[in-house]
């Protein structure tokens, strides 16, 4: 019998991480972690609550009273902040261009890596993030860091925003993903870099069914 994985899948934003480690966990019965709702969880909280994002102390201190959970619900996963059903709000521009401020902050990535090892600690996990590889599971079986070029990544949010009813101007978004590659690449604590033995792949001209495959080889090379 095959053994179960662990598998981290790392990247910038609109790689196509969250959708490639879905199908994967889909394929290979396994589940499947979304940490960067986890961080937009708590971004959307902040942003209610209206907190200084720059004040460390006071998001922390806000994301030591939160609790934040994944519950499937008919089939599907929802993404639940103190108790309440957040999977679409947590998807808006407006998040997007703030949860790399609350994501630099230490105290409130010690709380989410420890849940996070927490939930992949049975093994059969597929988790997608920017620090999954480096940080959050470092003796994971498989490590990939997906990529593609800006260009491309900017491409598939436009459209992504714009299917679930969110006009942006694609100049503006692309410049909007840059500066969140950059705070996230040059934060102090576990910033976005790949791992030195994750398998980079380069989504730029593949489709989603390619990646996947390309993933599913890969187990079964481990
Ligand atoms: O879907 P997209 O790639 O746009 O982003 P996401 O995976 O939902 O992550 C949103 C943000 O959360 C990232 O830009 C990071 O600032 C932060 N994040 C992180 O710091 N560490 C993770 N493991 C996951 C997300
Ligand atoms: O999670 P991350 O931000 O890395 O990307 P995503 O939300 O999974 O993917 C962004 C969009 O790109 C989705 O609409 C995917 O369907 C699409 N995509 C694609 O067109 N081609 C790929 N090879 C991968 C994803």
């Amino acid at each position: 019998e095959d053994k179960e994985l662990v598998i981290a899948i790392d990247g910038p934003a609109g790689a196509g991480k969250s959708t490639v480690a879905k199908r994967v966990a889909d394929t290979l019965s396994y589940i499947y972690i979304d940490t960067g709702a986890m961080y937009r969880a708590l971004t959307l909280k902040a942003l209610k609550q209206g907190l200084n994002l720059a004040d460390e102390d006071e998001v922390a201190a806000m994301a030591k009273e939160t609790e934040v959970k994944f519950k499937k619900v008919n089939e599907k996963e929802k993404v639940i902040l103190d108790g309440v059903d957040v999977t679409d709000k947590i998807r808006t521009n407006k998040v997007s261009n703030n949860v790399s401020l609350v994501a630099k902050i230490k105290a409130v990535r010690e709380r989410l890596v420890k849940l996070q090892r927490e939930m992949a600690a049975q093994g059969g996990v597929v988790m997608d993030g920017r620090d999954i590889g480096t940080v959050v599971l470092p003796d994971a079986d498989l490590k990939v860091f997906l990529n593609a070029t800006v260009e491309e990544r900017t491409m598939r949010r436009y459209e992504d925003l714009k299917e679930s009813g969110e006009e942006v101007d694609f100049e503006k978004l692309k410049e909007e993903i840059i500066r969140r590659d950059e705070i996230d690449k040059n934060r102090e604590v576990s910033p976005l870099k790949k791992a030195e033995d994750a398998n980079e792949v380069d989504t730029t001209n593949l489709s989603i069914s390619e990646v996947v495959e390309e993933i599913l080889n890969l187990c079964q090379e481990v």
